[in-house]
């Protein structure tokens, strides 16, 4: 595994911190936050920095896709209150993410408050990974640290230009993601099963085709299922799709048969993988499925590890969160990683320490000459 610098070997005293998390999160009809766990997932890191004298942090996220600009049902402003209450921390917030508000807004902060910058993707030099836009991010700063393995997979200016501006370091959270992604793919405990659902065959079929080859069984169930079914994708015997559904015409859950079936497998798995829905759980009976796949997980033992954000919102609904295994706070970065694929934003920092140390060791060279 490359190196990527952490934040336990930084001296934080004093210095401008720009943070990059992720509270890209759904939103409730009444605008309240779902998926909180998201939003909590940074606290250790930002306590962490917190906790040196004299700190400035600023967190720096993406918010929707507001295809690069300024648009207001895609502003952050709404989520201070909840990101205050997720982190333990007073929040404030000023309405841009470049520029002399944050200069300003960085100066107002005292001791123990952060503050929230605004929706990194009213600017189109984000998602082109503008190296110019990067820099005007990285101005005010001295660090930048990464907490967001959900969106390292994205190649992004506030995820990868920045990492050649600043001197860049891994969350917390973002390493420890990475650490137990990186252990229940190269040496789960057998018999190992994935269980995939929610939509998109062409996102999830690298990760099913994966899981075909290291894991024991792939259970496929949602509108997955269908899909692969009405293409007539061909798997082998280790990839299990529906035996049959609640409703044959309508396809919007498994049925019985097969959910005792996976319920079986479940049973005797030691290591579960688990990513989507069975079925479209947000309407009654359709949830069915899921429910008590969910459930069966929730009294297994084995090392189980929960990504995309429907299958949090289920587990957060169920107010099961920390009780079933390990939950990663990525979707899609999680299917790329476990399908085999580099993410620039882990990429990025691993170059940013590799240069780092080529630099270190030409300063030491220089002094013995
Ligand atoms: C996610 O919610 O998976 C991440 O925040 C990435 O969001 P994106 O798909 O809009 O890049």
């Amino acid at each position: 595994m490359a190196e990527i610098r952490d934040i336990t070997e930084v001296d934080f005293t004093g210095k401008k911190v720009l943070l990059r998390v992720d509270f890209n999160v759904e939103l409730d009809p009444e605008g309240d936050a779902l998926e909180r766990f998201k939003l909590e997932a940074s606290k250790e890191t930002v306590t962490k920095i917190l906790s040196f004298p004299g700190v400035k942090v600023a967190l720096l996220s993406h918010f929707g896709r507001p295809e690069g600009k300024r648009d207001e049902a895609y502003s952050l402003r709404p989520m201070q209150d909840d990101v205050a209450r997720a982190l333990g921390v007073p929040t404030k917030f000023v309405e841009d993410c470049i520029g002399d508000v944050v200069v300003s807004g960085l100066k107002s902060l005292v001791d123990g408050e952060v503050l929230l910058l605004e929706n990194v993707r009213f600017y189109s030099g984000e998602e082109s990974n503008d190296q110019t836009f990067a820099a005007s991010l990285a101005a005010p700063f001295d660090i930048f640290v990464n907490e967001a393995f959900s969106v390292c997979h994205r190649n992004q200016a506030s995820v990868t230009a920045i990492t050649n501006i600043l001197p860049s370091y891994a969350g917390m959270r973002l390493l420890e993601e990475r650490d137990k992604l990186d252990e229940i793919r190269r040496s789960p405990m057998h018999p190992a099963i994935a269980i995939i659902g929610g939509a998109k065959i062409e996102t999830k079929l690298p990760l099913i085709r994966e899981f075909e080859r290291t894991y024991d069984a792939v259970l496929v169930g949602g509108m997955v299922a269908n899909e692969a079914i009405d293409q007539g994708i061909s798997f082998s015997e280790k990839v299990l799709l529906p035996a049959d559904f609640q409703d044959e015409d309508a396809r919007l859950d498994i049925g019985p048969k097969t959910t005792a079936m996976f319920i079986e497998i479940v049973k005797r798995a030691r290591t579960i993988v688990w990513n989507g829905p069975m079925g479209k759980f947000e309407e009654k009976p359709y949830d069915a499925g899921t429910n008590a796949i969910v459930h069966a997980m929730s009294e297994s033992s084995a090392e189980i590890v929960v990504g995309g954000g429907e299958s949090l919102t289920i587990l957060e609904r169920g107010n099961l969160i920390r009780k079933v295994g390990f939950v990663c706070t990525g979707g899609g970065a999680m299917l790329e990683y476990m399908s085999g694929k580099v993410l620039p934003g882990l990429a990025a920092l691993e170059a940013a320490a590799k240069q780092r140390s080529v630099g270190f060791a030409a300063r030491h060279l220089s002094k013995l000459l």
